[in-house]
């Protein structure tokens, strides 16, 4: 059999997700790009926020024919009072919150001297600090509705132990405890809470990143050829938030294409 494409591959509907009201951090570009355009196509009620304007409202325009299209607010994560507000409005909006997918982050290189105090606190703001208050502040919402499903962006980075991202590294590692703890916590309330793993996915900011050199050397380190799109971490993501995953919780996804 012929290994699939992005372009090829026939994706699945789940009949789950029609019109649940989803919200994305981080939905302007990347991987929450292809979030907010996977769960539009499933039919449902997406809000997403980002800092990205220009590209957020790129996005909007895009999907604007669908059945819903998506509602887009700006929204700063590490500002916890300007999070805790626009989280409320688009809950609003979309009439109540069925799904949380914290995505937003940042994975700026540093190094152990480049760290100081005030970029730690920064660093685990913009990568930490708000999945753990976004999924504090939907979850009355998700109660009301009889349950809901929360999942957080980890990464593969720390569990490689990649170089100069040790404050990256840190809140991916840390967003695993998290996710764990949330689901035992949240699980009487019938909210599932897992954490998305990805390996290295072909998004516009990676490329910043790698030569064409550094990106043979990933593939060459998968176990599968080919380049991860964001359509295939969304894959994973409608999957887990679609009550077909009604008993997964607690734990890690990778998809990684088997990157060691
Ligand atoms: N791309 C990869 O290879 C990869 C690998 C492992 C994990 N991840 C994780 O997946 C998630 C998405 O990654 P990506 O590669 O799409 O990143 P990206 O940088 O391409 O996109 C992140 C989005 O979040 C937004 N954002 C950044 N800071 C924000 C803030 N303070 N408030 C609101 N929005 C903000 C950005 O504007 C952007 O639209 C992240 O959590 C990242 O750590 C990505």
């Amino acid at each position: 059999m012929l290994q699939q494409t992005s372009e090829t591959v026939d994706r699945a509907v789940y009949p789950s997700l029609r019109d649940k009201r989803v919200i994305v951090t981080g939905g302007g570009s990347g991987i929450g790009e292809g979030l907010v355009e996977a769960f539009v196509a499933q039919g449902a009620k997406v809000g997403f926020i980002d800092i990205n304007d220009g590209a957020s409202e790129g996005v909007v325009a895009r999907l604007g024919d669908a059945d819903h299209a998506p509602i887009f607010r700006h929204c700063d994560v590490t500002d916890l009072d300007a999070l805790s507000s626009t989280l409320a409005d688009l809950e609003e909006l979309l009439g109540g919150v069925d799904i949380l997918v914290n995505n937003a982050g940042n994975d700026d290189r540093h190094t152990i001297d480049d760290v100081t105090p005030d970029y730690w606190a920064e660093r685990l703001n913009v990568n930490l600090r708000h999945q753990f208050f976004a999924a504090k502040a939907v979850v009355p919402a998700m109660k009301r509705a009889g349950g809901g499903a929360i999942l957080n962006f980890g990464s593969i980075s720390w569990h490689l132990g990649l170089p100069d991202l040790v404050l990256y590294q840190t809140c991916k590692a840390a967003i695993e405890g998290l996710t764990r703890s949330l689901a035992r916590d949240l699980g009487r309330a019938g909210i599932r809470v897992n954490a998305i793993v990805p390996g290295n996915v072909q998004t516009p900011r990676q490329e910043k990143w790698y030569t064409p050199e550094g990106e043979a050397e990933i593939v060459a380190g998968q176990c599968l050829d080919g380049r991860i799109q964001p359509s295939d971490v969304a894959a994973l993501v409608l999957f887990l938030a679609s009550d077909d995953a009604r008993m997964c919780t607690g734990h890690e996804y990778w998809v990684d294409a088997g990157w060691r």
